[in-house]
């Protein structure tokens, strides 16, 4: 069963064709990074007219590279939301279309499932049995959740950001010290070259749900770090460097970092790992989770993968391949297959929501 994955929710225009829910035949992502680079972040307007332009040949091109006509597939799976709304319109009313033409059913994804699918499907094509209930924590730009997931795919939700985004506190912090957008892979990248105890960031306790997260105060210690150390001069260079290479190597930017930046980008990281770890444990050990997984871009995060692997929990520890962290498709595709089992169709009148909450 060939299922057609459409993913258009933010700034990457993404179709993937996956037999079975686990073999990627296809997966085309085009990124609108140089796009909104230089903006310090995505520009809703600019990213509806990218995806107009890109979307057709990203199917096309899903569907030649799988070998695949229209007719073979099972089913045309499109991210419903949660996203911007320009966005999701592109894709969601592409993929109707195709389903209008061809007669293939719709089926209608949340992008936050899709996120946990990443790793059911790699799971499922390694023969690995994901134990449930299994304890999910999706981390990305625009999302930082704690679902409990029951097997066969039911959710409920543990706890989320009262405010930023993980990876929007990393976006935030890498365009204030200049390294442009998306902030999370530089921090990565220049992380181990700091020391993470150098700067000593505390977290205030907040009052109600103790699985919610927080991460402004996080970005606004760093903001006030920077202005009492005043970074204005190196700051510049780097936005120097940024204009004359879009994508500098990790030594271009250590050769305009000096060490004390580098120490607060190492801090600052373990501070998001260390926020995000300690809530995760605590939620996994409230509901008995047998596993967890951790999905979204910031997923991508070699330290919180390292931290995660080697903080002796007691349940094993699931991450999606780097490429499958990110948005794509292939995943979009992947959580439409219990749906298509299940008989879980959309209509053509089904509407693209901003604000889709998974549970
Ligand atoms: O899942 P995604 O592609 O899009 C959303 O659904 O938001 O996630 C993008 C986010 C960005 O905030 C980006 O900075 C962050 O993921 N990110 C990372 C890394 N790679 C991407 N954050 C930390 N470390 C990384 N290696
Ligand atoms: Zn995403």
């Amino acid at each position: 069963m060939r299922i057609l994955g459409i993913e258009s929710s933010c700034d990457e225009t993404a179709a993937s064709v996956v037999e079975d829910g686990q073999s990627i035949l296809s997966s085309v992502v085009a990124s609108q990074m140089s796009t909104h680079g230089k903006y310090g972040g995505v520009v809703p307007e600019l990213a509806s007219r990218e995806h107009l332009r890109a979307i057709v040949p990203v199917v096309r091109e899903a569907l030649e590279q799988s070998g695949t006509r229209l007719a073979d597939l099972s089913a045309i799976a499109a991210t419903v939301g949660p996203g911007l709304v320009g966005s999701l319109l592109v894709g969601l009313t592409y993929a109707k279309s195709l389903s209008f033409a061809s007669g293939v059913p719709l089926i209608a994804v949340n992008h936050i499932e899709g996120h946990i699918h990443a790793v059911v499907l790699e799971t499922r094509r390694d023969g690995v049995l994901v134990a449930y209930p299994a304890l999910a924590l999706v981390v990305s730009g625009g999302h930082t959740h704690l679902f409990e997931v029951q097997e066969g795919f039911s959710y409920r939700l543990l706890g989320k950001t009262r405010d930023d985004a993980a990876g929007e506190a990393f976006d935030k912090v890498g365009k204030l010290l200049g390294y442009g957008y998306p902030g999370g892979p530089v921090i990565d990248r220049l992380a181990p070259y700091g020391d993470s105890r150098a700067v000593r960031f505390t977290f205030a306790r907040m009052k109600g749900n103790a699985l919610d997260f927080s991460f402004s105060g996080l970005k606004t210690a760093v903001l006030r770090w920077v202005e009492s150390r005043g970074m204005a001069a190196e700051i510049a260079v780097r936005r120097a460097l940024l204009r004359e290479h879009p994508q500098p190597a990790v030594e271009q930017w250590l050769a305009v970092t000096p060490q004390a930046t580098l120490d607060l980008l190492a801090s600052f990281q373990q501070a998001v790992i260390a926020e995000l770890l300690t809530r995760a444990a605590r939620s996994a050990e409230q509901m008995g989770a047998r596993s967890l997984i951790v999905s979204g871009g910031v997923a991508c995060n070699s330290g919180l993968r390292s931290a995660a692997r080697s903080a002796g929990l007691p349940y094993p520890v699931y991450f999606p391949s780097p490429g499958l962290s990110t948005d794509n498709a292939a995943m979009i595709a992947a959580a439409a297959f219990p749906k298509l089992a299940r008989g879980e169709f959309a209509g053509l009148d089904v509407a693209a929501q901003a604000n889709l909450a998974l549970a």
